[in-house]
């Protein structure tokens, strides 16, 4: 029976509802009718969102009774394009400048068609065999790209977030193994006698990070049980990238006060400046105090496969990378991986459930992924990344992100010449900071709340979306650049629209003195 013709009234059997030989025809109408609509609403788009406030949308989400069902996928997609499909934020959208989303490529929706349809989980062998062939091919990939070594390994996982808490779990648990057996650090000079137990080494642990990494690591650190305190904040330079002489010294102080730098967090891609830390210097450092390094590339991971790959030299050291392929790999959410250098460190989150994956199983060398990962249950997102690589090919993909990367140059040459903003750093990536500055007035309250307004404004009229962030306690408006197909027209567009709203609001002000350029 055709799911988008069945008539509400007949009491459809619910098996038909269920994906298997007798009902594929249904499925492939269904899938069709909806991807047609999709194809037709993303053909349409001519903004990026409608600028719908949530009081504005919420009743008509609030009213669907959803205990009274369509019976009609049709029905039920139209209901759908008055609840969501209307409003959405449209990422692919060319003035859509604001957080670190990415148009999709075909490839990967072909990916995320099939794997939801097979719904394999990724947990054991037994529940995904080729997928779990397909997954590990693509971790061997990327570890390659990286550098990682040949005992270098990882999973997939649902995002940043996740990788990073993983990669950090598994120092801190590195750590704690090599300050109770008194494995120590990498000089003897700096070794100290080992602790007798787990209780005496936890609070002695420290994860230095720069002042512009992302919120996920103070956040893993607390999900580990380690306080949000054990982060020590390591100053940044001009350009915003760590810096290494502050990262000595604050190494040698951990050493001296007897705590133990159980990791250093490198960002490869700051998600508000795109800065790339020091790798190399990160690296001499971490292996002269025996800090575990890790990258964090969630944004950055892009240049693995663009002409600027060497913009990552260093990473090849570390000893665990975050890659978010739903970053500057142009794929769907969600994409992203944890890689490790040394394979046995993944031993950290392997349990053994005698339902699940028994011992006798890794004894017998059986693939389940589950022994790797923090998950259990786990989706195949490993298969938009390969059908990308095998229809369009890395070098298409790095491409793309170049095309992102020029564009923020450009961009920045704009804002750098145009009086009306001040911008922080020129980008290495694809993100631009800046601030819209009324000339006749440089009241640095008047001028965050311009620039709040501003943003607010734009995404009211639905017409552009920017980001914003604080930079040294003043707020300043971001762009990223993650659309190849933004034009510098575009982005002067909209930089166009911010100063109206911003001249707007000033114009509003009851201080006669001040107006807009
Ligand atoms: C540098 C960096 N790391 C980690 C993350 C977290 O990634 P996710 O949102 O996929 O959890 C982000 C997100 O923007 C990021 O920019």
């Amino acid at each position: 029976m055709d799911l988008l013709a069945r008539p509400a009234e007949d009491p459809a059997d619910s098996r038909t509802y269920l994906l298997n030989e007798k009902t594929a025809q249904d499925y492939r109408t269904a899938v069709s009718e909806s991807v047609a609509r999709i194809g037709a609403k993303i053909a349409g788009t001519d903004r990026p969102f409608t600028g719908i406030t949530v009081d504005g949308l919420a009743p008509a989400v609030s009213g669907i009774d959803l205990d009274v069902p369509l019976h009609d996928a049709a029905a039920a997609l139209d209901e759908l394009e008055e609840v969501y499909l209307r409003d959405a934020v449209y990422f692919h959208h060319p003035r859509y400048l604001a957080h670190l989303n990415c148009p999709v490529v075909i490839p990967a929706l072909v990916g995320e068609a099939v794997l939801s349809a097979v719904n394999s989980s990724l947990d054991t062998w037994d529940q995904s065999a080729g997928g779990t062939l397909i997954e590990r091919r693509l971790i061997d990939w990327t570890a390659e790209r990286i550098g990682l070594g040949e005992a270098a390994d990882g999973i997939f996982t649902s995002g940043g977030s996740q990788s990073n808490l993983q990669a950090l779990l598994l120092a801190r648990d590195e750590a704690c193994r090599r300050a109770l057996t008194g494995a120590g650090v990498a000089s003897p000079e700096l070794d100290t006698p080992p602790p007798s137990r787990l209780a005496d080494v936890l609070p002695r642990l420290r994860i230095l990070t720069s002042e512009c990494s992302h919120f996920s690591i103070r956040k893993s650190a607390t999900l580990l049980g380690m306080g949000a305190e054990a982060v020590i904040s390591v100053p940044s330079d001009e350009n915003k990238r760590m810096r290494t002489a502050d990262l000595a010294d604050e190494l040698a102080r951990c050493h001296r006060d007897g705590l133990i730098p159980m990791a250093v967090v490198a960002t490869a891609g700051t998600t508000d400046f795109g800065s790339i830390d020091p790798l190399p210097e990160i690296a001499e450092l971490c292996d002269r105090y025996g800090a575990w390094m890790h990258v964090d590339a969630a944004y950055g991971c892009g240049l693995l496969v663009s002409r600027r790959r060497a913009l990552l030299t260093g990473i090849e050291r570390a000893d665990s990378v975050t890659v978010d392929y739903h970053k500057s790999f142009f794929q769907p959410v969600s994409s992203s991986a944890v890689l490790v250098r040394d394979r046995a460190t993944l031993r950290h989150v392997t349990y053994h459930a005698d339902y699940l994956n028994p011992r006798r199983m890794a004894e017998r060398r059986v693939p389940n992924q589950v022994d790797k990962s923090i998950q259990t249950t786990r989706r195949f997102d490993a298969l938009k990344l390969w059908l990308t690589l095998r229809i369009m090919g890395a070098g298409a993909v790095g491409e793309l992100f170049d095309d992102v990367i020029d564009r923020a140059a450009e961009a920045w040459k704009l804002l750098h010449d145009d009086p009306r903003f001040s911008v922080v750093v020129a980008p290495q990536l694809s993100t631009l900071v800046f601030r819209y500055v009324p000339t006749t007035d440089q009241d640095p309250e008047l001028c965050d709340r311009v620039n709040l307004h501003a943003r607010d404004a734009l995404f009211a009229s639905g017409d552009a979306i920017v980001a914003g962030t604080v930079v040294d306690g003043r707020h300043h408006l971001k762009f990223t650049l993650l659309n190849p197909e933004t034009t510098l027209e575009d982005i002067a567009a909209v930089l166009d629209l911010i100063a109206e709203h911003a001249g707007a609001y000033l114009a509003e002000q009851p201080r006669p003195a001040l107006s807009a350029r």
